[in-house]
């Protein structure tokens, strides 16, 4: 068995022993994409992109927006083809090989452990302000990483509130809390109220002279920022993996997927126009961990901008845990199958989770939160999940060649175009990422390629 090898995709069908019931209308699917979609991304990166590309930001989400929906018709038709609760780990396995799919799930780790990190550190911005609001203050050098300046103009030491949300967040894992429909539902009507409660305050506030000129730093800056706030999208490949409960997923799931994109989109756009035209766009530096409250506060709506920060906190708990159960189900099958130590599957018998994993997991990304500024950490998240997208995007090409015959019950459409089209925006996207970012990336494949051929090759399940 080769480095290519697969696993049949009839036994892994066969050997899945879920009886999942099929509940999930497009409804729900799409509350479950904004669920795990509306995050940090909006609620903080938003100051970030303002700075690098002014008002033109809300072209970068447009950009930002086609390179996600052109790879989610192609998770959208891969999610079809193999109808297991899964992520693009299993699908490759089955379809592609076993090299490919070790890499994918390697690049997963980035988008969900990073995630964790990177959402704590929103949130860690969020809660700060929330509490100053009754007067309660936290140490400035406990609020960020080392290195980075915060509002008062102290340099961070070490992020507290981020590490200890994400140890609370492990927590609810390893004890098997799984956020149900309901909870989702909630959270999610919630966001949608929290972001359209400012939409409808702060548009008062507009002044036209901050929008211009509208791209103050041409189309580098916007493409610049275009590449940051992707991360404000990711998630919706959550959808996906819900293939097994949907009720006829042929037609819910593209449904799901591409309603829950542009939803977040339409509400990202009118955000980042709002924001820009109320501040000008260089007092976003001193706004930098909640510019979305901030601009409510500097129009003098205080109250509101603590509903925000509530929103906000509220919005962020449900992506990070949603982010920790990702990796640990991602890490969970690789090890089932012997391409990661057998420690990562071994299942806790009182919690029926696996319990050192998601510690193992959770400590990890709540150092990094703690240590690693939010500009670090969300590059990191986006070239991994950039990379795991194009991986997708050329399977769904090869596919149609190597295995025409496996039933599809959501076909991408425009294949080979509309695939390309994802190739390509996701490596322009990594184009405009910082040159660090490439060369850490780097670093991270070469670890995963020696972890493959060290240890996975020889313990892979399908080579015994
Ligand atoms: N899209 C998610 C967020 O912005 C990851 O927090």
């Amino acid at each position: 068995m080769g480095l290519m090898s697969k696993k049949d995709i009839n036994l892994v069908i066969r050997d899945n022993d879920t009886q999942l019931s099929k509940c999930l209308n497009s409804f729900d699917l799409t509350m479950l994409g904004i669920g795990a979609i509306i995050g940090t991304g909006i609620f903080v990166l938003t100051g970030t992109g303002a700075l690098k590309a002014g008002p033109g930001l809300m072209f970068a989400f447009i950009i930002a927006a086609l390179a996600c929906l052109f790879a989610a018709l192609c998770y959208a038709e891969f999610a079809s083809m193999v109808p297991i609760a899964g992520s693009a780990y299993t699908y490759t396995y089955t379809t592609i090989g076993e090299i490919f799919a070790f890499i994918i799930g390697w690049d997963l780790a980035l988008e969900y452990m990073l995630g964790v990190s990177t959402v704590s550190v929103g949130w860690s911005g969020y809660f700060r302000s929330f509490i100053e609001g009754f007067g309660i203050t936290i140490p400035s050098q406990l609020t960020a990483a080392p290195g980075v300046i915060t509002s008062d103009k102290v340099t961070g030491v070490f992020n507290l509130p981020a590490f200890l949300i994400v140890l609370i967040i492990t927590f609810l894992i390893a004890m098997g809390i799984k956020e149900t429909k309901r909870v989702n539902n909630i959270m999610v009507l919630i966001k949608i109220v929290v972001v359209m409660l400012f939409i409808c305050v702060a548009i008062f506030y507009v002044k036209p002279a901050n929008l211009s000129p509208i791209m103050p730093f041409g189309f580098s800056g916007v493409f610049a920022a275009a590449a940051t706030v992707f991360f404000a999208f990711i998630g919706f490949d959550a959808v996906s993996s819900s293939t097994e409960e949907t009720i006829n997923p042929a037609k819910t799931m593209p449904r799901g997927i591409i309603l829950s994109l542009l939803i977040c989109t339409v509400l990202y756009v009118i955000v980042s126009l709002i924001m820009t035209g109320v501040v000008p766009f260089k007092l976003f530096g001193q706004y930098e961990d909640h510019p979305v409250s901030a601009v409510l506060k500097y129009s003098g709506q205080n109250w509101i901008s603590g509903i925000i920060d509530i929103g906000a906190i509220l919005g962020m708990t449900t992506v990070m845990l949603v982010m920790l159960y990702g990796q640990t189900r991602v890490t969970y099958a690789m090890s089932k199958d012997g391409l990661m130590p057998k420690f990562f599957s071994k299942v806790n018998g009182k919690t029926d989770t696996p319990f050192i994993a998601t510690w193992l997991f959770g400590m990890v990304s709540a150092l990094l939160g703690g240590f690693v500024s939010i500009d670090a950490l969300s590059e990191m998240v986006n070239i991994g999940t950039l990379s795991a997208f194009i991986l997708v995007a050329i399977s769904i090409i090869v596919l149609r060649k190597t295995a025409p015959h496996i039933p599809r019950k959501f076909k991408c459409p425009a294949v080979p175009i509309i695939p390309i089209f994802a190739i390509i925006f996701c490596l322009f996207l990594i184009l405009n990422l910082d040159p660090i970012t490439w060369l850490r990336f780097l670093v991270w494949l070469i670890i995963g390629f020696v972890v493959y051929f060290v240890y996975s090759r020889k313990h892979a399940i399908l080579n015994h």
